[in-house]
């Protein structure tokens, strides 16, 4: 289906090849399987992250995103491929490479009995700062979170939200240049979630290389400018937002139909004159067409005419959800 919709093959690379010192990450065809398990989680995935970009790493649950970071992470070693932060590899300086990544787990890492500061207190030692650095990075850290009075209770007391926010805000400590964060916004409310947002991308413009994973399509599609696209373990996609969202414009009308229906209506529309293509994925159908306002009228009372009628329709450009929809034929759902 990729090819089908002319996006870029993940073994096409990116569209312009990077020098080596813009280039921030360097996922070369990595391959790695979990212990006792058939299929890869990771399956020949080349990514390549330039300097100071803010890239969102879509799919959906089980895709392989917590275990491409922490593969990035160096938490999990690939069976084959190579990976390189700023030229560095893993294997050749351990502890300066870990000092080049900061993550933020998707699974939270906090002492429960203790405050917010001392959470944080902790966590900046243990990454090595101490003194009046220490004091700085974790002003820095709690104002970046939002945490502020908050700062000062014991976390057992915090909401799921707020857990996110110090966990979030412990990563960000030791200043790295490469920031990884993991379904950082789940249960955090839009505002805090705003304030989160405007605050990595200053991060970004400052030269920040952040790669942001989520199931939020509108929280990708408003901060990110590059995305990756993983399903099943493999790169479907990658590119700038823009070029990625311009390959669904144009001559299209996209139709929603009851799951079991999308199959037998691609059937029906696949002579139509004037369609090009049809493809079904899940519960949309998507046609490729010469002029899609003027083909509508024909192409309804087609599914009329076979007792099919469409729930959902759009026709010309189409969102990001649209775009994963078609490509991954995935609705995407929240993690449990
Ligand atoms: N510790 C593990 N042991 C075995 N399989 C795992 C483990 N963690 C994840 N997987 C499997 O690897 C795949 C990718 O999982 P994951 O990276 O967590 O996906 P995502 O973060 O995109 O939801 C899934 O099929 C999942 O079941
Ligand atoms: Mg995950």
């Amino acid at each position: 289906m990729t090819a089908d919709l002319g996006l870029t093959s993940p073994h096409d690379g990116p569209a312009r090849v990077l020098a080596a010192s813009e280039c921030a990450i360097d996922i070369d065809d990595v391959v790695a399987r979990y212990p006792r398990m058939d299929h890869p989680s990771i399956d020949h995935v080349t990514l390549k992250v330039r300097t100071g970009a803010l890239l969102g790493l879509l799919g959906p649950n089980g895709a392989g995103k917590t275990t491409l970071l922490s593969l990035l992470c160096a938490l999990m070693r690939p069976q084959s491929g190579a990976i390189r932060v700023q030229g560095m590899r893993f294997d050749d300086h351990p502890e300066a490479y870990k000092d080049l990544i900061g993550l933020v787990p998707q699974a939270l890492a906090l002492y429960p009995r203790l405050t917010g500061t001392e959470n944080l207190a902790v966590f900046g030692q243990m990454s090595g700062l101490s003194g009046r650095q220490l004091r700085a990075r974790m002003d820095f850290a709690i104002d970046f979170a939002g945490l502020n009075e908050m700062a000062q209770r014991r976390v057992e007391t915090y909401s799921g939200g707020l857990r996110r926010r110090l966990n979030l805000a412990t990563a960000l400590l030791p200043d790295p240049p490469v920031l990884v964060l993991d379904e950082p916004t789940v249960g955090i409310d839009p505002q805090s979630r705003h304030a989160i947002h405007e605050n990595l991308r200053q991060l970004s413009v400052e030269g920040k290389t952040i790669i942001y994973t989520s199931h939020y399509l509108d929280e990708i599609e408003q901060l990110c400018d590059d995305i990756a696209i993983l399903d099943r373990g493999r790169l479907i996609a990658q590119g700038s937002l823009g070029a990625l969202l311009a390959r669904f414009t144009g001559n299209r009308i996209d139709l929603r139909l009851e799951p079991q229906d999308a199959h037998r209506a691609a059937g029906v529309l696949s002579g139509e004159p004037g369609v090009q293509s049809v493809t079904a994925a899940g519960s949309l159908v998507t046609l490729a067409t010469d002029d899609p306002h003027r083909r509508l009228p024909a192409v309804l009372a087609a599914l009329e005419a076979a007792q099919l009628r469409p729930v959902g329709l759009s026709v010309g450009p189409r969102d990001l959800e649209q775009a994963f929809l078609s490509l991954t034929g995935t609705e995407l759902r929240d993690e449990p």
